[in-house]
């Protein structure tokens, strides 16, 4: 491919602005590095983090006070606080999104796995670039194959959603997805957006009852996911949490925001454990205090680890019709915007993508 030829990108410069902030530019297609390959996009995807970042929602969690002298033992909230800085600082330059499908069409030298012409699914190195655009490039470690029976759009939805359901499931809440493990009752937050719909079907290929909750036009659909019973999130009921058959939740995957662990509590199994994909300062004192006092119940803050081998198989779920990218929405490169507008109103069913 020629040096220095143009794509279209969209772009932010500043904190805030929303969707009215997003720029649209010609900016030179990048060149991989040698461990990396040059992707032309197919589909992205869009997650509430992307639009956090340029929100500067991260910021409130950042130390306000240093120096953190490296190796030192640190608490559990200073930890947090690093990681939060750390992934601030990798995203602040970038700040589109992460989630993408395309075909390779350009290789690192170091790169063994794939070819020119491969189709693949990517979670991008965010400090290399941005997916809303029409190429990208990622990192070998975090690309995986993409069988002709998944679709672009498919693929793309998978790798922030559905990697942090499945380490929130798999290794959080240890959940055995081969139903091999012993019977778990689990209640998954949020069950219709991006993370929640992925839960709930990935929760249901292990030995488990699950409880879910969305708001009530959704209830239907979350049923067709697999969750055996269904809260309206905005009844009493709901709000409380509580299982219509009575359960107590050896785990709950809590994908929604604001609820506090006084709610929780009670409806946990003695050994029960709230997995917190919207950590914030409040969960993460619940989480020392817990420790603290050596508490049965807990509760878990997650922060996404992406793992290769995980996408792939969840890659192969979806080649297998195991599990389904549900599409909230499609919308245009040149509308990009839109998309993201859509992803901060907050009522997404599903994934919301964008296809150059
Ligand atoms: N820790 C991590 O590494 C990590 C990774 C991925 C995501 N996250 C975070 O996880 C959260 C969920 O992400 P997402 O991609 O699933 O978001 P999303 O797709 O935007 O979620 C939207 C859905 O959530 C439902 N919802 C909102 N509030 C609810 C409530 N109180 N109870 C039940 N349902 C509710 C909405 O239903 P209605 O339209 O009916 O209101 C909508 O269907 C975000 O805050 C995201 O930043 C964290």
């Amino acid at each position: 491919m020629a040096e220095n030829v143009k794509m279209h990108a969209v772009q932010y410069e500043r904190y805030g602005g929303g969707a009215a902030g997003l720029k649209h530019v010609d900016v030179p297609i990048p060149t991989p590095n040698k461990d990396e390959v040059l992707v032309k996009l197919e589909a992205t995807s869009i997650n509430p983090f992307d639009w956090k970042v340029q929100k500067g929602m991260i910021r409130p969690l950042l130390p306000r006070k240093f120096p953190h002298i490296p190796g030192k033992s640190i608490s559990p909230l200073v930890l947090c606080n690093g990681i939060f800085r750390l992934l601030h600082s990798l995203l602040v330059d970038l700040g589109t999104a992460l989630d993408v499908a395309g075909e390779v069409v350009r290789l690192g030298s170091d790169v063994k796995n794939f070819k020119t012409g491969d189709k693949v699914v990517a979670m991008l190195n965010p400090t290399s670039g941005g997916g809303l655009a029409e190429f990208a490039v990622a990192r070998e470690s975090l690309t995986v194959a993409r069988p002709t029976e998944v679709s672009a759009a498919e693929g793309a939805g998978l790798p922030v959603a559905a990697l942090t359901a499945h380490q929130a499931l798999a290794q959080s809440a240890e959940i055995k997805l081969d139903r091999t493990g012993n019977q778990a009752n689990i209640l998954i937050t949020a069950a219709s957006g991006g993370v929640g719909h992925y839960a709930v079907q990935l929760a249901k290929l292990g030995n488990t009852h699950v409880t879910a909750t969305c708001g009530a036009r959704n209830i239907e659909f979350v049923k067709s996911l697999g969750a055996d019973e269904v809260l309206d999130y905005k009844t009493q009921d709901g709000a409380a949490l509580n299982s219509p058959s009575g359960r107590k939740y050896d785990a709950v995957i809590h994908c929604a925001s604001g609820i506090p662990w006084s709610t929780f509590e009670p409806n946990l199994s003695a050994n029960g454990k709230v997995i917190d994909i919207t950590p914030g300062p409040s969960a993460f004192l619940t989480f020392a205090l817990k420790k603290l006092t050596f508490s049965k119940k807990q509760l878990v803050p997650l922060i996404l680890i992406p793992k290769s081998e995980h996408l792939n198989y969840l890659v192969q779920l979806v080649k297998e019709r195991k599990l389904k990218t549900v599409i909230d929405s499609k919308h245009p490169l040149n509308k990009a915007e839109d998309a993201w507008a859509k992803s901060i109103d907050g009522h997404a069913t599903g994934k919301i993508v964008v296809e150059p």
